[in-house]
């Protein structure tokens, strides 16, 4: 298994790839604490990753919350687990809203849960995995390395999730801590689907995705469980899209 021994905290865990992740990850023998808003999902799946046999807690948490990172998030996955080894940073939204309408309130909101909720993670656990390493991933999007028109606040938000991926790659190298960003294309998701599914949208879509189709829930997974175990020992500093393509056309 390809992560035997290892424990994973995982945000936006009850739904798309957080979700997808939570399984895979559990089915390769980590330990993993599944963290999300949406209380009565998560129980459900840290119910079933225990019928199928892996060791999950589930933990009701605002990713924009120091507090809950510092008093619950880290200290439970100790008290659970013994260690923390992986933290992937998933929780997010997009709210499509065209530059010219966004608020003062949608863009401190997006900022905060898509991107002050990274830092806050990456701090919570950063003393802990200073004594014995770890691997942080951090989930940006296609938005942070092309001029994609959409949700203006998004798009910032993104970028600078990928940016302090590479910075904080630098900070803590020398720790053993690697820290690297997946970027999604189209990837169809309950955040996504209403959209990517709309005639009009796949029809303009489609022709700039090489690969012709949208991405799922679990080919971001995949991409994470490479990023989060040893198998990407020497890797860090990255911003790894996973889009069909998406990017190169
Ligand atoms: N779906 C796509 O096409 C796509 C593309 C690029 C990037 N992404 C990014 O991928 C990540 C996962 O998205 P998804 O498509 O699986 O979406 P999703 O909506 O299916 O899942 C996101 C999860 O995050 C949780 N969440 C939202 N706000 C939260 C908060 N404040 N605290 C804790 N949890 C919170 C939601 O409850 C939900 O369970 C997001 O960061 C998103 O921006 C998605």
């Amino acid at each position: 298994m390809r992560l035997q021994n290892k424990v994973a905290i995982i945000t936006g865990a009850a739904s798309g790839m957080g979700e997808a992740m939570a399984y895979l990850f559990a089915a390769e023998g980590a330990k993993v604490t599944a963290t999300d808003l949406q209380t009565e999902k998560l129980n459900k799946i840290v119910a079933k990753i225990k019928e199928q046999g892996g060791d999950a807690i589930g933990i009701t948490h605002n990713v924009a919350d120091r507090k809950v990172w510092t008093e619950q998030v880290v200290p439970q996955t100790i008290k659970a687990f013994g260690k923390i080894d992986i933290l992937i940073n998933n929780a997010g939204i997009s709210v499509p809203t065209p530059f010219e309408e966004q608020t003062d309130e949608l863009w401190a909101k997006t900022y905060a849960i898509n991107l002050n909720s990274v830092m806050l993670g990456m701090q919570a656990v950063l003393p802990l995995m200073k004594k014995h390493g770890g691997s942080i991933v951090n989930i940006s999007s296609i938005a942070a390395l092309t001029g994609m028109s959409g949700p203006g606040s998004y798009t910032a938000s993104k970028g600078a999730v990928s940016a302090i991926t590479r910075a904080a790659a630098v900070d803590w190298g020398s720790f053993g801590i690697r820290v690297n960003a997946i970027n999604p294309g189209y990837i169809l998701t309950p955040m996504s689907e209403v959209f990517l599914n709309n005639e009009q949208y796949k029809a303009a879509l489609m022709p700039a995705i090489p690969l012709k189709s949208y991405g799922t829930a679990e080919s971001i997974a995949q991409a994470a469980l490479f990023l989060a175990s040893d198998e990407s020992a020497y890797v860090t500093g990255v911003n790894l899209p996973v889009d069909g393509g998406t990017t190169i056309t």
